[in-house]
């Protein structure tokens, strides 16, 4: 069964549709990037699956868990609570909390949401923190780590719960070149061991890499779907067409 099921999502802000019924399916273990132009709601896509925000109709699945939404109709809290723990968020100002450690970050959502106790919390985020390569900055605090350092907190953080899925949306594009690389290699290895991630990136080398398969979204819309070579190499849709080149010139 595929991990992730996602139908009919809409999303609107008042009048603003900014979803307009997205379908999505992710098997277990693979990678999806989300490329598309600016305001075509590919954030907006992330925060509905990690219901931050909630939508307006459509189905989400992921792992156990699964919602419907219905306009008008109030979404029970344990629900959201269960679909939001299925998976974790890395944002792209990172959202640390400014007064605890990298160490006190990564373990604040163990202990709050998944009540796990003190020590098995921190011996977790111990490991999360050596894996993503700041076994030495435990105890600092996020004012004293670079942009990419504190991007790697916030990815230890959000593995932090176990969630089934990891949501990454534009992890490198508040960094300056020369970090980008430090996180982009953390992403990759989690890649490799076969965790199951949505990234929206602009970083069409690496998506390119590391991507099982990439959509394209304008307007709310999913335009195109592929795999990297076929996407990037042989884009079948105009607007495909259009925004590749737009962002190649770019890059
Ligand atoms: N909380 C909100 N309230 C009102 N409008 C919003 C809200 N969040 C997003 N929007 C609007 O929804 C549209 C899609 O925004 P979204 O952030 O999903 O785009 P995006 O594809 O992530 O763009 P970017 O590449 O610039 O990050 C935009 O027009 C945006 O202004
Ligand atoms: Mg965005």
């Amino acid at each position: 069964m595929a991990m992730i099921e996602v139908r009919g999502l809409t999303k609107a802000f008042g009048e603003l549709a900014v979803l307009k019924g997205v379908d999505l399916t992710l098997e277990r273990g693979s990678v999806l990037v989300i490329i598309g132009p600016s305001g075509s709601g590919k954030s907006t896509l992330l925060r509905c699956l990690n219901v931050l925000e909630t939508p307006c109709s459509g189905t989400i699945a992921i792992g156990e868990a699964n919602m419907a939404f219905t306009s008008g109709v109030k979404v029970k809290q344990a629900d959201m609570l269960a679909l939001r723990r299925q998976s974790g968020m890395v944002f792209q100002a990172y959202h640390l909390f400014p007064h605890l450690t990298a160490l006190q970050n990564v373990m604040e959502g163990q202990v709050t949401t998944l009540r796990r106790s003190k020590e098995e919390a921190k011996e977790r985020a111990l490991t999360l923190l050596a894996k993503v390569g700041l076994g030495g900055k435990a105890d600092a605090y996020p004012h004293q780590l670079s942009g990419g350092q504190q991007q790697r907190v916030g990815i230890a953080r959000a593995m932090s719960i176990d969630p089934q899925l990891l949501l990454f949306d534009e992890p490198t594009s508040a960094l300056d070149p020369e970090l980008v690389r430090e996180v982009l290699k953390v992403i990759r290895e989690l890649a490799k061991e076969g965790r199951t991630m949505m990234i929206v990136t602009h970083e069409m080398k690496f998506a390119r890499e590391v991507a099982d398969r990439i959509i394209l979204i304008d307007e709310g819309v999913i335009v195109e779907e592929g795999r990297p070579e076929q996407l990037f190499g042989s884009p079948k849709q105009e607007r495909t067409k259009q925004f590749l080149s737009k962002i190649m010139e770019v890059y």
